[in-house]
């Protein structure tokens, strides 16, 4: 397995690269640019060629969201990841992933600061309009995680404090489904189940895969409820228009599911501690 470069060495890198290009300040190709915030620019399109050129696929994620992905070892790991391998390998180029909050990725695809975002990302109406999605890989749904023995069901959510990621289809179900007493939105999905345990909120809403990963670790104090509160599924973003890339990417995604494949990277990253 190669190593992957996480955020802070490649940011951190590109940064060195292009300071050390003199005093050339016209960065606008860069693709890992260094600005915190995904500024709707004309930046171009990733094309095929491009990123064959450069050598280079980028994928954008937010891996606090195991089994999809997380940190391990200072390094982003996950089935998403194990994904995006299989892609770069198509395209005969390395895999570099940059982690990122989660309500930024749709903004930073589109604004060039990398070719795609795998995320365990939601297709919706709303996104589908942002960006152009790429064949479903995997099927989901929003589930409840509560503090053991504390009653809470999942049929009745109305008056509680509920923890989400933010800008996530947990934190859209919280907000626009249920009368909550109040709505945390967390930064990461690990953020909201430590905020469960500590007692500051009632229950958390997430995906389910995720729901199982954080109450796995939570020393048998939390547990996911069985009813679950949507049907979603995942794709990958790219750019609104990059349709050679999202034909490149369900080519191998169709492999991938035909070879069983994705199921596989699953399982390999649900292994309990
Ligand atoms: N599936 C949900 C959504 O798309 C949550 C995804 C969160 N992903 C992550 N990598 N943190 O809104």
């Amino acid at each position: 397995m190669k190593k992957l470069a996480v955020l802070l060495a490649a940011v951190m890198a590109m940064t060195l690269a292009l300071t050390g290009c003199g005093s050339n300040s016209n960065n606008s190709s860069s693709v890992a640019s260094t600005g915190s915030s995904a500024s709707e620019t004309s930046s171009p399109t990733p094309t095929i060629d491009a990123i064959k050129e450069r050598g280079k696929l980028i994928m954008l994620t937010e891996a606090t969201f195991a089994p999809f992905e997380y940190i391990e070892n200072g390094e982003v790991v996950g089935a998403d990841v194990d994904i995006a391998q299989e892609f770069a390998k198509d395209l005969g180029v390395e895999l570099e992933v940059v982690d990122m909050n989660f309500d930024l990725l749709i903004d930073s695809v589109n604004a060039g600061k990398g070719d795609f975002a795998a995320a365990g990302m939601t297709v919706d109406e709303e996104r589908s309009k942002q960006v152009d999605f790429t064949t479903k890989y995997v099927k989901s749904a929003q589930h409840v995680i509560i503090k053991k023995g504390s009653g809470v069901t999942a049929d009745n959510l109305d008056g509680l404090v509920i923890a989400v990621q933010e800008s996530t289809s947990g934190d859209f179900y919280a907000t626009d489904e249920i009368n909550a007493k109040e709505v945390l939105r967390f930064k990461s999905a690990v953020e909201a189940g430590t905020a469960l345990k500590s007692g500051k909120c009632d229950a958390v809403i997430i995906d389910e895969l995720p729901a199982k990963a954080i109450a796995d670790k939570s020393n048998g104090e939390l547990e996911v409820l069985e009813d679950k509160l949507t049907d979603e599924e995942y794709a990958i973003a790219c750019k609104k228009g990059n349709t050679d890339l999202v034909e490149a990417f369900n080519k191998t995604l169709e492999r991938l599911m035909n070879e069983g494949k994705i199921d596989e990277f699953v399982q390999n990253h649900m292994v309990v501690e």
